[in-house]
């Protein structure tokens, strides 16, 4: 199934009389379950792309379909609505809420939905503990690694159960160690049925996916299966 499909995508940015060209024609589909890298040099329009598909901007001009459907359609105060049961997105800087714990960050998306007290808060519990801190859900950002405050925004981004994850250097800010366990955390994500499409400059991480896309000027340069990574899933199924 076409979790995403994108027909002719442009954006541009609108400044008084200013027009910046972001994304100039890009036409893409991405199947459930793919594992997506997104490359480029800077300002090749990657994060323009990743907050179009996340419903968090929209386009100039173009057609975008989710699951099917026609954001173009979704109506503006939908959005939301939709973005939070259909998506999860990781940021560069975590984007937690720095007064709030760990277990509250998580509730966050689940604050719409028709559940128990106690039911949100099982969920939340169950999200924290899979990406490991269990033992942290009380405390705050600021009594936690960069590495594991990453963590608790991956477990926010699963709390509402989408089944498209998209990350925006979710390693930027990392140690190498730190973002390799954070790509393996989200290589598991994928493994367990979810779409993920991740932006990184970091070839290494790029290699683990099984498709490597490259943004140059606002224009996919190139789209390749990565066949090393293909080969390494084959052997673990
Ligand atoms: N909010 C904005 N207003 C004006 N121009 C923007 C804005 N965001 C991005 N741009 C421009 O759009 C282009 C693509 O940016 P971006 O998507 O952030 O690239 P990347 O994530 O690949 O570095 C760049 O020329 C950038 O300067
Ligand atoms: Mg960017």
């Amino acid at each position: 199934m076409e979790v995403i499909k994108l027909r002719e995508l442009k954006k541009a940015y609108r400044h008084k009389s200013n027009e910046t060209p972001a994304l100039s024609g890009i036409n893409l589909t991405i199947r459930q379950g793919e594992l997506v890298a997104i490359m480029g040099p800077s300002g090749s329009g990657k994060s323009t792309l990743l907050n179009i598909l996340g419903l968090m901007d929209s386009p100039s001009s173009g057609e975008y379909y989710l699951n099917g459907q026609s954001v173009h359609q979704i109506r503006k105060h939908k959005a939301h609505i939709t973005r939070n049961q259909m998506i999860g997105f990781v940021f560069q800087n975590f984007a937690l809420l720095k007064d709030y714990t760990a277990q509250d960050n998580v509730l966050l998306p689940l604050t719409y939905r028709k559940l128990r007290n106690n039911e949100r808060v099982a969920k939340a519990k169950y999200y924290l503990q899979k990406v490991g801190l269990a033992e942290h859900v009380h405390k705050k950002p600021d009594e936690l690694s960069g590495g594991q405050q990453q963590r608790v925004a991956i477990a926010r981004a699963l709390a509402a159960e989408p089944a498209l994850i998209l990350a925006d250097e979710p390693t930027g800010n990392l140690d190498r160690k730190t973002g390799e366990d954070i790509m393996e955390l989200l290589q598991e994500i994928n493994r367990e049925g979810k779409t993920v499409i991740i932006v990184t400059h970091d070839m290494e991480l790029a290699k683990k996916c099984h498709r490597i896309i490259e943004l140059v000027d606002g224009i996919i340069h190139t789209d390749r299966p990565n066949l090393a990574s293909s080969i390494v899933n084959e052997y673990e199924l």
